[in-house]
């Protein structure tokens, strides 16, 4: 690393807990490609400490921060204006100083459409299929809603869950864009080219065998699969997917992504494709 002057510009990340993000890997790995006198670290904030850590870093003048869980919701709050998609998400992952205070974004969406846009998979007039009704499902449907898919399925164990986030979503766009299903209720899907984002935590390490729907028959309806989980490199979804002949990815540049989209909000720099290349290189490593 650089050495740290009285110049140095900070940024970092807010959660509990934080120690074994990658996020440090990233930024300071794109900070010394950029050449930028920066550098990333994590804090691990309390519950009840969001808000004074949130307006204490303004203060002290730190570039930028992101945010994890448990604090995607809460910390905003503490901010003085909040990105239209973020809002509409419910869940801010990145700050960027604006005047009187940070301003919130959620690159964690930007860095999915940025990972989909990359392999060639696009949403638009596509049938979307949403595994899982956690807050990764729902800002997932949001964006699958918002970049005009032709239909989105959440299918999910629990009903209620899957129901609220149809609801939410369907009032957004006053339209009837999304519908639940049970996780048996997938052969009334009758699209045979659907994208399908996994966003279940189901095989994740340590339960790689683990899978959310196993049949065949659910995957020949894939035209390409994306889990957003990056540990194992290739989950049991994949595995799934290319069996029934499909595309299959992983989170991993999702993660990539999110990062890179908030380093250029922190810097307004372009990060190319060489230089994502570079970077996923070493979070593989
Ligand atoms: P996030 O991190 O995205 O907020 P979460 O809230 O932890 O995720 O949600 C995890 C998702 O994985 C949920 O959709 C959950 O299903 P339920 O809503 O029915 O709880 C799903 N999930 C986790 N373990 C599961 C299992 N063993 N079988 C089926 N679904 C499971």
């Amino acid at each position: 690393m650089k050495e740290i002057k009285g110049t140095t510009k900070l940024c970092g990340l807010v959660g509990n807990p934080v120690e074994h993000s990658i996020s440090p890997l990233i930024h300071n790995n794109l900070s010394k490609l950029k050449d930028i006198d920066m550098v990333y670290t994590t804090f691990r904030v309390e519950d009840e400490d969001v808000d004074s850590a949130i307006k204490g870093a303004y203060a002290l003048g730190i570039v930028g921060l992101n945010v994890t869980v448990p604090h995607k919701q809460r910390v905003m709050e503490s901010l003085v204006a909040i990105d239209p998609l973020a809002k509409a998400i419910g869940a801010v992952n990145t700050l960027v100083r604006d005047e009187k205070g940070f301003k919130g974004y959620n690159t964690d969406i930007l860095g999915l459409e940025r990972e989909l846009m990359d392999e060639g998979l696009s949403i638009k007039n596509k049938t979307c299929i949403i595994l899982g009704a956690g807050g990764a499902a729902g800002a997932i449907t949001f964006l699958c809603a918002s970049r005009e898919a032709k239909k989105v399925f959440v299918i999910n164990r629990s009903l209620d869950k899957a129901n609220s986030i149809k609801e939410a979503v369907n009032a957004h766009f006053n339209s009837d864009i999304v519908e639940v299903l049970g996780l048996d209720e997938y052969e009334r899907i009758e699209d045979n080219d659907c994208l399908c984002i996994q966003c279940t935590s189901v095989g994740l390490y340590p339960n790689v065998e683990d899978v959310i729907i196993s049949d065949d028959a659910f995957y020949k309806k894939l035209s390409a699969g994306v889990d957003i989980i990056y540990n194992p490199y290739r989950t049991r979804f994949m595995k799934l997917c290319n069996k029934a002949g499909k595309k299959a990815y992983n989170g991993l540049k999702m993660l990539l992504y999110q990062g890179v989209c908030a380093y250029e909000l922190w810097t307004d720099t372009k990060i190319s494709a060489s230089e994502c290349q570079k970077i996923y290189t070493k979070m593989r490593a």
